[in-house]
């Protein structure tokens, strides 16, 4: 017998009783962000990669091991986009938004790829709904994104979260911080695992997310960044936490919350749910004041977020699977009525009606019978 294929692993098939759930998300997504003013956008699925080496950052282990990178033949890389914000703030750049008024809205629901170890909610092609507002460093805007993705999550029934917050000042503090870090971490190096030892030059952030006991030991007592803040930044990020507060939006301030993508400046966020496993991140994201310009754009300061419509669907209580109602249904009896009934399904069609053709043949048979 020939051998079957099958699709690659990390990837899945949107069958039509996934498709109804997936379209709750759509619409849901649409009325609450576009309601606030957000418009959508699509950008390419592959794009330079430069643009994610630069955008995303050279150390995150998205661009050093997860990019599904390729030749396109003439001699230039491209790659499968892994997220959605740098091409995003390419297009702002592209299209000249900056001359439009600030902050510029930016919504999507796009398919995403990263070369992941695959597991439950884990994927190698996923899709992401995001907000983006560009143009705007104002605490109110952090605020609303993150209420924005509150109120979808809510919408959509996600189960058991919990929002985590935090604030990792402007690039000048957290290089003296990582500095600091480092040290601290070299220190104690001979109880951290090899894993967080070999990372201590590239990302040393990154021990925070570590699940060795030892090295949590270690972390318990490192230097936080939270601490280092700026006049500037803790009084934005104060400000962030007002309004929320006055939205009655719950979360932890969480000092140790490490993003896997380097140009988050100021207010990071993650919500996770407990309905999930390992991979708890339903969504997160956070201001990147310095990504247009990194991008050869005028200075833009933005925020924004991205929620994983897998995951979402994952946490959410029973997604909805009832069938699109059928106003006509239309059988025939002996095929001389096939032609009449496939014109009369078409005129209904054409008239408004949701009508279905009985493609079977189920009745045919008991005519000739
Ligand atoms: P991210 O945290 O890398 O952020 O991804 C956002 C969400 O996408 C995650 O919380 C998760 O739900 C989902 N996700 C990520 N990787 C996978 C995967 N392999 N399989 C399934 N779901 C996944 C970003 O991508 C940023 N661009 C978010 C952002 C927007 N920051 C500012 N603006």
């Amino acid at each position: 017998m020939t051998e079957r294929i099958q699709a690659p692993r990390g990837t899945f098939d949107v069958l039509p009783d996934d498709a109804a759930a997936r379209a709750v998300v759509e619409r849901e997504a649409r009325r609450i962000l576009e309601a606030a003013g957000y418009g959508r956008i699509e950008t390419p699925s592959f794009e330079a990669t430069e643009l994610f080496a630069r955008g995303v950052g050279e150390a995150t282990d998205i661009v050093q091991k997860e990019m599904y990178s390729f030749d396109d033949g003439g001699g230039r890389s491209l790659t499968l986009r892994p997220e959605g914000t740098a091409p995003v703030c390419r297009a702002y750049v592209e299209h000249g938004m900056h001359k439009l008024p600030q902050p510029v809205r930016l919504w999507y629901l796009s398919s995403f790829f990263r070369h992941e170890r695959a597991q439950a909610g884990r994927y190698r092609q996923f899709w992401q709904v995001g907000a983006e507002a560009i143009g705007s460093d104002d605490p109110a805007v952090d605020a609303e994104v993150i209420l924005l993705l509150a109120e979808l999550l809510d919408a959509l029934t996600v189960r058991g979260l919990r929002l985590r917050l935090s604030s990792l000042g402007s690039p000048g503090v957290r290089a003296e911080y990582r500095e600091e870090l480092r040290a601290y971490l070299r220190q104690h190096a001979d109880r951290l695992s090899s894993e967080a030892r070999g990372r201590i030059d590239l990302n040393p952030l990154r021990a925070f997310d570590a699940t060795d006991p030892a090295t949590r030991e270690v972390m318990a007592g490192a230097p936080l960044l939270l601490d280092r803040l700026s006049g500037d930044d803790a009084e934005h990020f104060a400000q962030v936490r007002e309004l929320l507060d006055r939205a009655d939006i719950a979360y932890d301030v969480d000092p140790t919350l490490v993003r896997g993508l380097d140009y988050y400046t100021r207010t990071v966020f993650e919500f996770e749910s407990a309905a999930l496993g390992a991979q708890s991140g339903v969504g997160g994201g956070g201001r990147y004041d310095g990504l247009v310009e990194a991008l050869g754009g005028p200075p833009a300061p933005g925020t924004g977020w991205a929620a994983g419509v897998e995951r979402i669907l994952l946490a959410a209580g029973a997604p909805p699977t009832a069938p699109p109602p059928v106003d006509l249904y239309v059988a025939y009896v002996g095929d001389e009525q096939r032609a009449e009934a496939f014109a009369l399904t078409g005129a209904a069609r054409r008239a408004g009606l949701r009508a279905q053709l009985e493609l079977a043949g189920r009745l045919r048979g008991r005519a000739d019978g």
